[in-house]
């Protein structure tokens, strides 16, 4: 039977993408880390789309094992993906020098090397016709000083789902990559887009107007989708920028944050 695949499915946005993906009548297969939290999920959920079917596995993206046996378990059931939604992500700020080794590799783990070792294990349980999409970042478009680890993830994410959108298009699979700017998901990242005065207003688009936005780009197998006018003004000039002027900026903006995400 054909599902939607969902990493992230507890968070702020994977919640969104959860209940559009719901509201279209797809099957899902939810994922996080949180057992309870996956039932509460599947249960809110029951409750408003009770002729669907709800799959979900606790798995820690950061353990190959976990991975391993969520992706055994989904053998055990017989299920192919017909839509697959890569949103798990954390967002570590900090400089560099105040990582320890164990946050670094978490990070890459969670937003860089689990994403990608998924994707190959579920195209190929993918159904005749499948879509994909990936949650990057705003972050990802310029090298963020202060934010180096989490932005060079995301920019890794950007350019590995705009390959594949060209290697897969003959094959029946569409493939969007998202770049948000502020999300108001959980409450750090409300107190920051909020600190941000007027650019944070402008640049944030709520979970839902993310969410649906970027199943309708899916659809239409867009390359990108940056939600938001502003966000691809910002896009834009970020391009033409020189480097230098974005490093310093940037530096100026980040150097005041501190978050670990761990
Ligand atoms: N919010 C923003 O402003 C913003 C902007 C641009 C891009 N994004 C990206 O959007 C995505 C979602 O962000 P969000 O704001 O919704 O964050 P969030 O509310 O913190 O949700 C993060 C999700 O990732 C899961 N996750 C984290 N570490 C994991 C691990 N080791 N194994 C399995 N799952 C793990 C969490 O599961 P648990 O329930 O187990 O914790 C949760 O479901 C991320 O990729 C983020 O980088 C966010």
């Amino acid at each position: 039977m054909n599902y939607t695949f969902i990493s992230g499915a507890t968070g702020g946005i994977g919640k969104a993408f959860t209940f559009s993906s719901a509201k279209r009548g797809e099957n899902l297969f939810l994922t996080g880390r949180s057992e309870n939290k996956l039932l509460a999920l599947k249960t809110q959920i029951l409750e408003k789309h009770p002729n669907i079917q709800i799959e979900y596995f606790a798995c820690d993206l950061t353990k190959e094992d976990s991975r391993k046996e969520m992706v055994e378990y989904i053998d055990k059931k017989g299920i192919t993906f017909s839509k697959i939604l890569l949103v798990a992500g954390v967002d570590t700020q900090m400089a560099f020098l105040d990582y320890t080794e164990e946050k670094v590799l978490f990070q890459i783990r969670v937003n860089a090397e689990s994403t990608i070792s998924l994707t190959h294990a579920l195209l190929n349980r993918r159904a005749e016709k499948t879509e994909l999409l990936s949650i990057s970042s705003m972050s990802g478009v310029s090298p963020m000083p202060y934010f180096a680890l989490y932005s060079a993830t995301k920019a890794m994410l950007t350019n590995f789902f705009t390959a594949l959108h060209y290697e897969l298009k003959d094959k029946g699979v569409k493939v969007t990559v998202v770049l948000p700017g502020g999300v108001p998901t959980r409450e750090d990242i409300i107190e920051d887009i909020k600190g941000q005065g007027l650019w944070g207003k402008l640049s944030s688009k709520s979970p839902e107007f993310v969410a649906e936005k970027s199943l309708k780009a899916l659809s239409k197998n867009k390359l990108q989708y940056i939600p938001g006018g502003f966000n691809k003004f910002l896009n834009f000039i970020m391009k033409l920028a020189p480097k230098r002027l974005k490093l310093r900026f940037i530096a100026r903006r980040w150097k005041k944050i501190k978050k670990d995400a761990f």
